[in-house]
């Protein structure tokens, strides 16, 4: 890897808090690389770690051991699970602005690059609507707008969609699928099976060690046929409904020219194996 395609090289890193009753270890060791361009999901039950993961790679948390190199930290942005956690602006125009005039944009080209950003997103609303009567799954985009704004080329999603509606949630992913399209990287934190597919790699965390790291295909399916379980079962989540779907299929004997890790894929598979 070019020392350039590096947004985050992370060796040993562990993050203790303390308490009462002495230091907690909440990171312990974590190791793994984010090259520009990446997918990652970080995956992991409640308070396995996860935030405090993405506060390390926005620069929020001290490392109280190990190293983290970064290549820009003002490139990477991060966007919350709550979509009012971030928002400071009366108006559509000043939350987009805000960021802007912190990091000592030029006013003259603020305008315009609010314009960009809602079109960049797809979010069609007057600039000057208030926020407060936005919806949730609004929020989040116009959270998204905001960093965009700032130029972020690294965007850090802590459960971002665990608040919305089914239906804002995949807007959300479609819109952050576009934005990686477009060379993106994406740090993605969930805990919702059917929102890995888009990833390259999947992370997953317990109790503050990495206890999974590889693709989606070897997170949601068996090493082998006849050993039943698979690492996201053995870390104690449920595979989407497609992913079963597809996994009794082969169980049964039929052949699938790839492993789906979507409905799409999963569709696309069995038309391509049986046709
Ligand atoms: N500032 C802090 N001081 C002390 N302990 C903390 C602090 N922040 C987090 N922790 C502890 O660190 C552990 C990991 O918390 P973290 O918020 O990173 O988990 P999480 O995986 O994001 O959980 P969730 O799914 O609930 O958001 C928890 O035990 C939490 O109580
Ligand atoms: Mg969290």
């Amino acid at each position: 890897m070019k020392s350039s395609d590096c947004v985050f090289d992370l060796e040993t890193v562990s993050v203790a808090f303390s308490a009462s009753d002495g230091l907690h270890m909440v990171l312990k060791d974590i190791d793994f690389k984010v090259r520009q361009g990446d997918w990652i999901a970080i995956v992991g039950k409640n308070g396995s770690g996860k935030s405090t993961l993405t506060k390390v790679l926005t620069g929020l948390c001290p490392i109280s051991r190990g190293t983290m190199h970064t290549r820009d930290q003002t490139l990477v942005q991060l966007v919350f699970q709550d979509p009012d956690a971030q928002i400071v602006g009366e108006t559509v125009y000043e939350e987009i602005c805000f960021g802007m005039e912190n990091q000592c944009f030029d006013p003259v080209d603020m305008p315009k690059q609010v314009q960009n950003v809602l079109q960049q997103i797809g979010l069609n609303v007057q600039i000057d609507r208030p926020v407060s009567t936005l919806s949730g799954g609004q929020k989040q985009l116009l959270n998204i707008a905001s960093c965009l704004a700032v130029h972020a080329s690294v965007l850090i999603f802590d459960e971002a969609t665990a608040m919305l509606s089914p239906m804002a949630r995949g807007k959300i992913l479609d819109v952050v699928h576009n934005l990686h399209q477009q060379g993106v990287t994406v740090i993605w934190v969930t805990q919702w099976m059917n929102e890995l597919s888009y990833a390259q790699k999947v992370i997953v965390l317990e109790q503050g060690n990495i206890a999974f790291r590889g693709s989606c295909q070897d997170f949601f399916y068996p090493e082998s046929s006849e050993s039943g379980s698979s690492p996201c079962e053995q870390l104690g989540f449920s595979p989407p409904y497609a992913i079963q779907v597809a996994r009794n299929l082969l169980r049964n004997g039929y052949s699938l020219v790839n492993l789906p890790t979507c409905t799409e894929e999963l569709m696309q598979a069995v038309k391509a194996s049986w046709q």
